[in-house]
């Protein structure tokens, strides 16, 4: 089978060709467009993003097909993620993809986002296939995941405010970096002394137990305001930037490394899969393989232009969806939160 991906839920227009079997599929191309427009404005505006969205689409798409050495006709579905996401940017996506759909006699597949995160690791890892433990860190989205099987996810944690990366854009704004500031942020801390300042692990204590609310949940509004604190009371903020950088990013780190392997432990699982933008942070790569190696687990993580927002991956998940003969009638349409396929709340 093989599967045309389209995504454009925020600021990537992205076209990518996916193809053979769920298990294994494999990556024939991919395009993403970056919005670079938005560091402008020191954050992604919506009415902005739909406009570049609409002036890409097209010739992002025709690039895909093209590196794929393939043409629509040759495409047995288009997947394209449909929520969550900024509903002018979904739509986009979503509108073309009918169109397609409709204009080539294609089924349409409208994948959620989050879906398409947990599956871009496979693209680059064979074994990065259930079951495994999920750790997925966006910009939009902090998700812990208990993953038996494709289709089948079991939440255990989530953010209760900031996500991770959302948490990373902020503290990197205190600090007088470009959005979005994650990787700013991560490069800034490379030459931050570690124990300088020490920022509470956020939503972590050893009094936790499993049945607890607050046993996997995260939360990192806390931890922004200590690198507020920090930035106001240092004497030279250009002498301390990279010392405040490295005690949020350990801070937390430490909170999302503990909880996936609380998660790992408590499901007997081996492997752990993360996924993305946050996921580029080779430090939480790094000290998350140190502490699955503790438990026997192996850590599997994509490599950035796969772990940021991308069409591989919801072409990958769409993939899978459409082998268990799934399709979107024609009322597809596009929303800015939606609840993920296959997921159940922890009992
Ligand atoms: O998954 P993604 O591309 O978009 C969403 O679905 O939100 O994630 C973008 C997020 C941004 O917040 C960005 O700052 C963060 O991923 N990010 C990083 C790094 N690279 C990207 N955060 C920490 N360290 C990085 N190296
Ligand atoms: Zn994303």
């Amino acid at each position: 089978m093989r599967i045309l991906g389209i995504e454009s839920s925020c600021d990537e227009t992205s076209a990518a060709v996916v193809s053979g079997h769920s298990s294994h599929p494999k990556l024939e191309s991919l395009v993403i467009l970056s919005q670079d427009v938005h560091s402008v404005f020191g954050g992604v505006v919506p009415e902005i993003a739909s406009r570049e969205h609409l002036t890409a689409i097209v010739p992002v798409t025709e690039r895909a097909l093209a590196d794929a050495g393939t043409t629509l006709a040759d495409i047995d579905a288009i997947a394209v993620t449909h929520a969550p996401g900024l509903v002018g940017a979904l739509l986009v996506g979503v509108s073309y993809a009918k169109a397609l759909g409709a204009a080539a006699g294609k089924p349409v597949i409208g994948v959620h986002h989050m879906e398409g995160h947990l599956f871009a690791t496979a693209l680059e890892h064979p074994d990065a296939t259930p079951p495994f433990t999920a750790l997925l860190v966006s910009g939009g989205h902090t998700l812990l995941l208990d993953v038996a099987d494709w289709g089948e996810y079991r939440l255990l944690g989530r953010t209760r405010d900031d996500a991770a990366g959302e948490a990373f854009d902020k503290a990197a704004k205190l600090l007088g970096l470009p959005y979005p500031g994650g990787r700013h942020l991560e490069a800034l801390a490379r030459d931050g002394e570690p124990k300088r300042h020490r920022f509470t692990k956020p939503m972590l204590n050893a009094g936790q137990k499993l049945g607890d609310a607050d046993y996997y949940d995260v939360s990192f509004s806390g931890l922004k305001t200590a690198v507020l604190l920090a930035t106001q009371q240092a004497a030279d903020l250009n002498a301390e930037k990279a010392h405040i950088a490295r005690g949020f990013q350990d801070a937390l780190i430490g909170t999302l490394v503990a909880k996936t392997i609380r998660g790992a432990r408590a499901h007997k699982r081996k492997r752990i899969v993360l996924g993305g933008g946050v996921a580029c942070n080779s430090a939480l790569v790094q000290a998350m393989r140190e502490e699955a190696a503790k438990i026997g687990a192996t850590v599997f993580a994509p490599t950035p232009r796969l772990a940021t927002d991308n069409a591989a991956m919801i072409a990958a998940a769409g993939l899978f969806r459409r082998e268990r003969g799934e399709r979107s009638g024609a009322h597809l349409n596009a929303f800015s939160t939606l609840q993920m396929p296959g997921l159940k709340s922890a009992d």
